[in-house]
């Protein structure tokens, strides 16, 4: 995103009389700038557990979440037999430049390491507390140094995670026993002045420029044993010595309570919903565990980190994927494997991820995929329409755009060959090529010569050819609204219960005149009490007598028993010119017994 565009947005902002949240980020968003723009980082486990691989004395990492870096914890081990696991740590082997290297090629952008984790274990050749690796490894070797050498080296910004909250190594710091045995304010402060604060000065003195401290509290100060005023004091050394450093919120401090964090981390691997006005990120895992865990065969795949970068990129966010080195130093070939698939395809697409970000269309619209969107340097205006599944008719309709297109070509394209379309009003169609350009996710550019104009209130054309209307889309509601979240792994779908006479409208730009064919899903209990649902359009009105949906089975055999969400007929609606209309639909429930709305489907007779 350029420079002058944010400024344009503050701006309108500003005049707008916008809420003062968006306003307060203004420092945040232009100190985490190269942040924004950079969209993709490498996040590093690897510490004294990664010697262990997820075993000690031949059982397994208790507890069923399997973060093998909590193996400490979980299975109750000492410090000096922890330290045990070091002896496993081929010295000769490791090289983090190599990380560095894969990061490089994988096209991220900067890499946060574990400097340290949970155990309290420092990988770097610390002062404080004697318990770090200048101090209890054999060849004394400075790996954070070596790696910000190697970051330097490669152009790539370090960011550095450590544990502030959580240590198990200092006899004051807080450790989930606690909650049994408790810790007072004062003990704990000790182990605030006498390791965090001092470990952090080290960090930000003899590093260099570090691009980010990411801390690990994924809970608000005021439910923990943290002070606000300990939290402020580490972020004021933090801007002391390093300014420009970022700061995320698992800080224990939210973007909201403090405009002066820097980006909101959402939860493991808890992907964006909506576009934010502030940076935030993602930190996701390639498989299940973050620190290497021997029996994770929980392997993501690349299209969908792919699609996972795409969609917090289209939400302005940020994602971190991690690797979790083993003790010899080596990268577990199904990580590598991915990380090169994913490079390959930023080389390929990067523009549409680096410097892109948000569009100012709903995340859920088109279901063909998702859209972002940048100014580029030579004045144009482009969306990327990430297309996640390349449809067998060959075609994908854009909705909700006025501004008519220049171009359109596939962005693996180097020729960039035209792709013909056809844009009316509010709706272009693309026909594509047979062949997909890119094996994972082909990404088409539209090309605008200025910010193209939205209607955003539009439901859009499916690929499947037909509107899907939702409680997610329609444009009013005139009673209940609550949608009942999809439920029992999806055989209960987002549903709103309505039991008193509803009014419900929908806008669709219907592209020709036509006859369109008006089908409703619901679920109805009550026998004996139904009652009724019309659509009206286009001044004509169907009505439906509502019929008893009864039960249906969700999963053989497990007593799984549900309510049926049916699909019935309702009729057609001719739609005697091209235009906007609105689809209004009314139930009228009897004697307040629910009718379960999910979806209006619209569709087209074909003679
Ligand atoms: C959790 C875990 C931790 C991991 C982190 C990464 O907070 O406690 O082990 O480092 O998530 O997001």
């Amino acid at each position: 995103m350029t420079k002058m565009f944010r400024t344009i947005c503050l701006c309108l902002t500003l005049l707008l009389g916008g809420n003062q949240y968006a306003l307060s980020q203004a420092n945040t968003n232009e100190r985490a700038e190269w942040f924004t723009d950079d969209r993709f980082g490498m996040f590093i486990h690897w510490g004294v557990y990664s010697g262990a691989e997820g075993f000690w004395k031949g059982e397994k990492l208790r507890h069923g979440n399997d973060y093998s870096e909590w193996l400490q914890y979980r299975n109750r081990i000492d410090g000096d037999e922890y330290l045990t696991l070091l002896d496993k740590f081929d010295w000769d082997a490791i090289d983090p430049e190599e990380w560095v290297i894969l990061a490089k090629k994988a096209g991220m952008k900067y890499v946060t390491f574990t400097a340290k984790h949970h155990d309290g274990f420092a990988l770097w050749d610390s002062k404080v507390r004697n318990y770090d690796i200048g101090n209890k490894s054999g060849p004394k070797r400075d790996i954070l140094k070596e790696l910000a050498a190697a970051c330097k080296k490669h152009g790539l910004k370090l960011g550095i995670y450590y544990s502030h909250w959580i240590d198990w190594e200092h006899p004051n710091s807080w450790d989930h026993t606690r909650e049994v045995y408790g810790i007072s304010a004062e003990d704990y402060d000790q182990y605030w002045q006498e390791k965090v604060i001092p470990q952090m000065r080290e960090l930000l003195t003899d590093y260099g420029p570090i691009g980010l401290i990411w801390f690990d509290m994924w809970k608000n100060h005021s439910e923990t044993v943290v002070t606000k005023a300990q939290l402020m004091q580490l972020k004021s050394l933090i801007r002391e010595l390093q300014p420009d450093t970022l700061v995320n919120s698992r800080l224990g401090l939210s973007v909201e309570e403090d405009n002066d964090v820097d980006f909101q981390s959402l939860q493991d691997n808890e992907l964006g919903q909506f576009k934010k006005d502030y940076p935030w990120q993602t930190a996701g895992t390639i498989s299940h565990s973050w620190g290497y865990f021997a029996k994770d065969t929980d392997w993501k795949s690349t299209s969908s980190m792919l699609r996972a970068i795409i969609n917090n990129t289209s939400l302005n966010g940020n994602y971190m994927l991690n690797i979790g080195p083993r003790a010899n130093g080596d990268i577990h070939p199904e990580m590598t494997k991915r990380l090169e698939e994913m490079g390959a395809w930023l080389n390929v697409n990067g523009e549409a991820i680096y410097g892109s970000g948000a569009f100012d269309l709903p995340k859920e619209m088109h279901d063909w995929g998702q859209i972002t969107y940048r100014e580029t340097d030579n004045g144009t205006h482009n969306l990327y329409l990430h297309i996640y599944n390349w449809p067998l008719s060959k075609e994908i309709t854009l909705s909700g755009i006025k501004t008519k297109p220049t171009r359109v070509y596939a962005l693996a394209d180097k020729s960039q060959s035209s792709i013909p379309f056809n844009h009316q009003e509010v709706v272009a169609h693309l026909d594509l090529p047979a062949q997909q350009p890119d094996d994972f996710i082909s990404v088409i550019v539209v090309e605008y010569d200025k910010k193209p104009d939205v209607a955003v209130d539009l439901a859009a054309m499916s690929v499947t050819g037909g509107y899907s209307l939702l409680p997610s889309n329609w444009i009013s509601a005139d009673g209940n609204q609550e949608i009942v979240p999809i439920a029992r792994f999806g055989t209960i779908p987002p549903h709103v219960d309505v039991t008193s006479n509803s009014t419900y409208k929908w806008k669709v730009y219907i592209e020709a005149a036509g006859s369109y064919q008006v089908d409703t899903s619901y679920s109805f209990q009550e026998e004996g009490d139904e009652g009724r649902i019309s659509i009206k359009a286009s001044n004509a009105s169907i009505n439906h007598d509502v019929i008893p949906t009864g039960k249906t089975v969700g999963e053989p055999d497990e007593d799984w028993v549900i309510d049926n969400y049916h699909s019935s007929r309702f009729g057609t609606i001719e739609f005697p010119k091209a235009g906007y209309y609105e689809i209004e639909m009314n139930v009228e429930p009897k004697n307040s017994k629910a009718i379960k709305f999910q979806w209006v489907w619209l569709q087209e007779v074909k003679e």
